[in-house]
């Protein structure tokens, strides 16, 4: 019962601009340049923090094409713009996207540490490893990494970037102007990483912030994705279909993690949701079935074509069964298109069939306020999700969600009412890590 009690909802944002869909852009209210307006993302940020929200999230990913959802196609890097955000609010956390396959550890770590001083502790990194094979051509590469080779890399890679980031003890500055000691030398500790994929000396030319370290956050949906965020991850930004679904990942990434001795109730599992709400059931039920009437067949393959590296879907007949896509490439959004080719199968669906099944996102969450909080509470209390992350294009849903959803979670004790805390760690209920150094150094003072 108490555990009952204590447990709240976490809420996220992702501030999404002119929408990862083909849609939302064409809202009068909605700014076209919303995804390049430093001003929007601002804005929005401050909205969400206004409403109590834990976190906003900014996705990313380095390839396009002229098919891409229209906030991809044009849009600010993550960490720049949420440098801007982080000195115009004070308690919202600020979590960024950014692939492992395409950086180096010492810039990630030096980029992160560097929003997680500027936030004052605010700062979370969302671990991704990449779908789209075209990002290999921008950054100098032929060919992608496998997709195996791309999660052993990421594992490594976030080991090294959180070793640097624990380069200096905590009191590793006296900055003792009398007696002219800045740094005590003894507590700046190198990281002399080599290992299967990175090489990198240390020390960062940075220390830690009021959160210690910045929150890792994690998504990938294949087996391999799911290992990494039971090893590695304190929140994980999942799909989420249906409430069945959204069970059996959690319970599959919290056994997983806890296989590895981590304590599974230290990762939030949140399901990146966008709600269709209006003042009634019937309106709402309405406005879904609206978007539904108006799909574009043309737009939907090419949805389902991006799990399968944009896999050009139009060469096939509509009608016929989902096409045998021996010899295209799973290298992709792996554990997506495994899951789409399973299920036409399963259910013997003709290629119009599976397009219309998963070339759009289609919200488990649609009716009036009421609804939309006794699902979100279902979802919580069933162990479907830990929380959730909201996509944030259009300004009246947002507004609903604020002024009508939020308040009926925080009248049944679901969702907090002030912050408590300064820090992203703060508001997850995460504990600061220990610097690993000086915890080694109180060990081996224990030991004698
Ligand atoms: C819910 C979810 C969100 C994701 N968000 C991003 C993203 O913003 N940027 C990105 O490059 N990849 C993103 N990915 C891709 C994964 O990091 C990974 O590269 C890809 O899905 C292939 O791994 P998988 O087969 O484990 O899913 C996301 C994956 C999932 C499941």
């Amino acid at each position: 019962m108490a555990d009952a009690a204590q447990r709240q909802i976490r809420l996220g944002a992702i501030l999404e601009g002119v929408g990862a869909e083909q849609v939302s852009w064409r809202d009068p209210d909605l700014p076209g340049d919303a995804s390049i307006d430093i001003d929007w993302y601002i804005e929005n940020a401050r909205l969400a923090e206004a409403a109590k929200f834990d976190l906003v999230f900014i996705v990313d990913s380095p390839y396009i094409t002229p098919d891409t959802a229209p906030h991809f196609l044009n849009r600010l890097e993550p960490l720049t713009l949420l440098s801007a955000v982080a000195v115009s609010t004070s308690k919202i956390g600020l979590v960024g996207t950014l692939t492992t396959s395409y950086w180096e550890p010492y810039n990630v770590a030096r980029q992160f540490g560097s929003l997680d001083q500027i936030s004052k502790g605010r700062a979370g990194w969302n671990v991704v490893t990449t779908g789209l094979e075209g990002a290999a051509r921008n950054y100098g590469r032929d060919e992608h990494f496998e997709h195996g080779v791309r999660y052993a890399r990421a594992r490594e890679f976030v080991e090294v970037v959180q070793g640097l980031w624990d380069s200096y003890e905590d009191d590793a500055f006296p900055r003792d102007k009398a007696r002219g000691i800045f740094l005590d030398k003894s507590k700046q500790h190198r990281l002399d990483h080599k290992g299967q994929f990175f090489s990198v000396a240390g020390p960062l030319a940075l220390s830690r912030s009021a959160q210690g370290q910045p929150v890792i956050f994690q998504a990938g949906e294949s087996g391999e994705g799911r290992d990494l965020g039971a090893a590695i991850a304190e929140a994980t930004f999942a799909s989420a279909e249906s409430f069945e679904g959204g069970q059996a990942y959690y319970a599959d990434l919290k056994a997983r993690a806890a296989k590895l001795g981590r304590d599974p109730d230290l990762i939030s599992v949140l399901p990146g949701i966008a709600p269709i709400i209006a003042e009634t059931d019937e309106e709402a039920q309405a406005i879904a079935a609206r978007q539904e009437g108006s799909l574009d067949i043309k737009k939907l393959l090419v949805q389902v074509g991006r799990a399968f590296n944009y896999h050009d879907f139009s060469q096939y007949a509509l009608d016929a069964p989902f096409p045998d896509l021996t010899g295209v490439t799973l290298n992709s959004y792996k554990g997506h298109a495994e899951r789409i080719i399973r299920i036409a199968r399963q259910e013997k669906l003709t290629l119009r069939e599976a397009a219309y099944r998963f070339g759009i996102f289609r919200s488990p969450f649609v009716g009036s306020p009421e609804t939309i909080a006794n699902e979100l509470q279902r979802w919580f209390e069933g162990r479907a999700a830990d929380g959730f992350i909201l996509r944030v294009t259009r300004p009246r849903d947002f507004a609903l969600f604020r002024d009508k959803v939020v308040p009926i979670l925080q009248d049944r004790g679901l969702f907090r009412t002030e912050y408590e805390h300064a820090t992203l760690r703060g508001h997850l209920g995460l504990p600061v890590p220990d610097n690993r150094h000086a915890a080694a150094a109180t060990q081996a003072i224990a030991a004698e």
